[in-house]
């Protein structure tokens, strides 16, 4: 049939640039966007095959875990896709204090974490003071497990401050690359321009960066997406953090369409292909728009998954998009249904920092 004709005809053409890239670990902006505009279900299945073997010559059967824990939901930020945006007078405010974070870095060491994210909104509580001694406390407790960061955009100064109070790691997702597309999603008051500078910043200071951005968003297109992976390519960060859109109903955005993992999981894989040490988390937002969606991941590239170590009470006010997964389950239950997963893809989860391969 003609129709068939052509769509394997166009899977050719997407081959052979699936090839390029796998040789040169580099696309023009074009060909990024043809492959992930002309994307079929067999092309994905090529890439997902290519980047699982991929993924296992550089982290063999190793997925590393990061203990995440959700330490405030208050923001002063406003940006139009998030459920904990300052605007969202429906959204539940909380706070972790000192200890409940130890506490919850202390149960996460006996459950096997030897890595604590902690992530809140842009709360200005969370002054360098008050980081600096929460940190402290960790690495004095813990001096096995790596701190990660994930506060936003900070002065050079206070990047520099939490680096040497021991926290090595920052993720700071750049949302997105593309100037126009980053405009639409974000108030005036927030620039891509801040962003970048945020991300070299950390670089610079010696921090593993991970930077990252969502998929199916409002307005978002190939081209943008091509921007993405481009950006990706030439900064080279140690993670890269993906997930699809969710809408957050009291959000400008709620009513908009969720992106799709289908979408997500083929650019995990081009993520792998053209950055093979890359860590690339299999993300909560994956697993909540698919039941099996990181399980999809993780047998298309991506080797980290981010469990929730914060207190149970806490769960359901993170609220970044609605429908999130693992808000009424135990850290130790969530890592059991984890580790059931990831073993269900031949893989397994390993006790360890996980750093990026050198
Ligand atoms: N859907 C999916 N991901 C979201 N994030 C924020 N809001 C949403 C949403 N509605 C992501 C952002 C942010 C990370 C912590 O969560 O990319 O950087
Ligand atoms: Fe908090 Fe975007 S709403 S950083």
């Amino acid at each position: 049939m003609p129709h068939d004709l052509h769509s394997s005809e166009a899977d050719e053409g997407l081959a052979l640039l699936i090839d390029k890239l796998c040789r040169t670990r580099s696309l023009s902006l074009g060909e990024y966007e043809r492959l992930i505009a002309q994307r079929t279900p067999g092309t994905a299945r090529e890439l997902a095959s290519r980047a699982d073997a991929v993924r296992r010559q550089v982290y063999g059967t190793k997925v590393f875990t990061r203990g995440l824990i959700e330490v405030s939901s208050f923001c002063k930020n406003d940006c139009l896709y998030c459920g904990i945006r300052r605007s969202n007078a429906t959204a539940r405010r909380y706070r972790l204090s000192a200890d409940e974070i130890v506490k919850c870095a202390d149960t996460g060491y006996d459950l096997g974490f030897r890595t604590f994210v902690l992530q809140g909104g842009e709360d200005t509580f969370f002054t360098d003071d008050v980081l600096c001694g929460i940190i402290g406390r960790i690495r004095a407790a813990h001096p096995d497990c790596a701190v990660t960061l994930s506060f936003g955009e900070r002065s050079r100064k206070s990047y520099e401050r939490l680096h040497e109070a021991g926290a090595e790691r920052y993720l700071l997702r750049h949302e997105a690359a593309s100037p126009a597309l980053y405009r639409r999603w974000h108030p005036p008051e927030m620039s891509l321009e801040n962003r970048m500078r945020c991300l070299s910043d950390l670089r610079e200071i010696g921090y593993a960066v991970g930077a990252g951005f969502m998929v199916g968003a409002p307005f978002q297109t190939a081209a943008d997406l091509a921007c993405d992976l481009r950006f990706i390519e030439r900064f080279q960060p140690e993670m890269c953090g993906i997930g699809p859109f969710i809408p957050q109903k009291d959000t400008p955005f709620g009513d908009r369409p969720a992106g799709t993992a289908e979408q997500t999981v083929y650019l995990l894989s081009l993520l792998r292909l053209m950055q093979p040490k890359l860590l690339l988390p299999a993300t909560t937002a994956l697993g909540t728009i698919l039941p099996d969606g990181r399980e999809r991941g993780l047998a298309a590239g991506a080797n980290v998954v981010m469990p929730n170590l914060s207190p149970l009470s806490v769960r359901k006010k993170y609220a970044l998009y609605d429908g999130k997964l693992c808000t009424g389950e135990e850290a130790a239950q969530c890592i059991g249904c984890l580790s059931r997963r990831v073993q269900s893809v031949g893989a397994n989860i390993v006790i360890d920092r996980g750093d990026v391969k050198s």
